[in-house]
């Protein structure tokens, strides 16, 4: 089955960065009589599934929305194990994220994060920052709307200091304030859990991507999902607001 997905995947037209809200761990866990942190707990075997599945493909960039700047707000303990089940999984995922030539990447506040899981992923981001394989990018304590504001306080001071005038402004410089400023915006988002809803994740970056929704929960998602999800995005035409004709056209030329 997962063999019969994966040929028909036109390697030619991979999306070069794929994005996923993993989102249903707690129902995944509720549903079977158990605490919401064991959906978590088998959330990250989902995880490493993925990022195999997604390194195998020669995908360049996948970005996994891991913990909201909203979930801060859930009950403490939630919030407790979750953090803790980081830093294990940190701990025991660098040699093989080394192993695989894989970069990890994190876009989000840090300074929210408890210092134990904050040194942790420091020293994760320097000890894989010569891998030159997949960019494993990890949203975490982030929010599209907390990134905007951001850039938007920076270029402020940035304008304050006279080192860009406002009247120059166009997307390229506000593209490089936000966490994003080296990575190309997702071709392809995927939210797990049946959920339809961007959940404030890459608002501005997101604005061409095809958005994918299954029911599958985050624990339950594999490689084999993740096939059907490219596959789909394969059968999509994108227009970036043209006319079909002129995309036909263009696709002829190339
Ligand atoms: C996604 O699963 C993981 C995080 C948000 C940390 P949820 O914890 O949101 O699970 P549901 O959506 O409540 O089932
Ligand atoms: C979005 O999921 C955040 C992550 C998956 C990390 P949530 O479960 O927090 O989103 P809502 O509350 O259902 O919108
Ligand atoms: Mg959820």
């Amino acid at each position: 089955m997962q063999d019969d997905l994966i040929s028909q995947i036109d390697k030619n037209r991979l999306p070069r960065h794929i994005a996923i809200i993993m989102d249903g761990n707690g129902r995944w866990a509720q549903e079977k009589g158990q605490d919401r942190l064991y959906g978590h707990f088998h959330g990250v075997e989902s995880v490493r599934n993925i990022v195999e599945g997604a390194a195998e493909l020669g995908i360049q960039y996948l970005t996994l929305y891991a913990f909201s700047t909203e979930n801060w707000d859930r009950p403490a303990a939630e919030v407790d194990g979750l953090m803790t089940l980081l830093v294990e999984t940190i701990r025991k995922e660098v040699p093989v994220l080394n192993k695989n030539n894989i970069r990890l990447h994190m876009i989000g506040d840090k300074g929210m994060l408890p210092d134990f899981a904050r040194q942790e992923m420091e020293e994760a981001l320097q000890l894989t920052a010569a891998n030159t394989g997949l960019n494993l990018v990890m949203a975490l304590s982030y929010s599209s709307r907390w990134e905007l504001v951001n850039a938007v306080k920076n270029i402020g001071l940035d304008v304050q200091a006279g080192k860009i005038d406002p009247l120059q402004i166009n997307q390229e410089i506000l593209q490089q304030y936000l966490t994003t400023s080296q990575i190309p915006d997702p071709e392809l988002m995927i939210r797990t859990s049946g959920e339809h809803r961007i959940s404030n994740f890459l608002l501005y970056q997101l604005a061409y991507s095809e958005l994918y929704f299954t029911n599958t929960r985050w624990p339950d998602f594999r490689k084999e999902n993740l096939y059907e999800a490219i596959l789909d995005f394969q059968s999509r035409e994108r227009r970036f607001g043209k006319t079909g004709k002129q995309i036909e056209e263009e696709s002829r030329m190339a």
